[in-house]
């Protein structure tokens, strides 16, 4: 179950939604009453997806779309049927390699999805946002039914705060993204919005279930709570961020990762 929180009249769009920690935010919103645009670029993917979150199919969108592409990007949001209260840049991709054997094309591939998908996927969406240039900036404001604005939140990693062997295409566009997350902070905050990322640690998943017990109990003594994250700390955490309670957080990258960081 989610959190008590109630987004009955809003509506968000997840990218990478289909899958992984993207479907378990659908998954939090939706059972917080909210309307959900799905989108991501597998369809094998967006079908087991439709499966899993049946019970809310009514409020549920999927759109197969490929954020590297931006005139695929364009056409969706065209098709989009709802303005959207709230954007979660989640979509994103590994292509690890040592720094000496990454070549131009790992590194290109993983910026393209992770960096630039994110500012092409916002900035064609700017115009679809649901808020008043008047938001109720008042403390009456922080009501999670009104959210006194319109919400961004981008996915980062707790690899962009301090570095990561095998990972320089991929801790650079969760670098850049962060960066994305100030300054957007500075431009559109004055416009209604709050931006603001998330930095998650190590999460269980699939590929985390499939490593060695030895493996998986070193990483878990690397984290001051004694325990991977799982996909719903995530999405927990962009429900708050997403929520009137939250509304003066702005710019700030949350780490949701037991203490990994610190
Ligand atoms: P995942 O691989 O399970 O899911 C990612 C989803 O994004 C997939 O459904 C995929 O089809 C979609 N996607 C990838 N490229 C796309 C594109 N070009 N256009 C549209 N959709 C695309 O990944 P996971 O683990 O759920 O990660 C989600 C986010 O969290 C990513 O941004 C990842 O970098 C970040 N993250 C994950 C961590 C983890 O431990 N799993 C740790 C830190 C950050």
């Amino acid at each position: 179950m989610s959190l008590k929180f109630d987004f009955s009249h809003h509506s968000f769009l997840i990218t990478g939604g289909a899958r992984g920690i993207g479907l378990e935010i659908a998954l939090a919103f939706l059972e917080s009453g909210a309307r959900v645009a799905i989108w991501d670029f597998s369809s094998e993917s967006i079908e087991s997806a439709r499966k899993a979150l049946n019970a809310h199919s009514s409020r549920t969108h999927f759109q197969t779309v490929d954020i590297t592409s931006a005139d695929g990007i364009r056409e969706a949001v065209q098709s989009l049927p709802f303005d959207i209260n709230g954007l979660i840049n989640n979509a994103g991709i590994t292509r690890d390699k040592s720094f000496a054997k990454m070549t131009a094309a790992d590194f290109d591939a993983v910026i393209s999805t992770n960096l630039r998908g994110v500012f092409l996927v916002t900035q064609s969406l700017l115009n679809r946002f649901a808020f008043s240039q008047t938001a109720d900036k008042s403390p009456n404001a922080q009501s999670p039914s009104q959210l006194g604005g319109a919400r961004i939140i981008n996915i980062a990693s707790v690899v962009a705060l301090y570095g990561n062997f095998g990972q320089s295409n991929y801790v650079a566009s969760k670098a850049g993204v962060i960066g994305l997350t100030k300054t957007w902070a500075r431009e559109l905050g004055p416009k209604g919005f709050t931006v603001n990322a998330v930095a998650p640690g190590f999460i269980k998943t699939p590929m985390t279930d499939a490593m060695p017990a030895v493996a998986l109990t070193a990483m878990e003594n690397k984290i001051p709570v004694g325990r991977l994250g799982t996909p719903r700390d995530i999405a927990n955490a962009c429900l708050f961020l997403a929520c009137g309670e939250s509304s003066y957080i702005n710019g700030a990258t949350l780490s949701v990762d037991g203490g990994l960081v610190v």
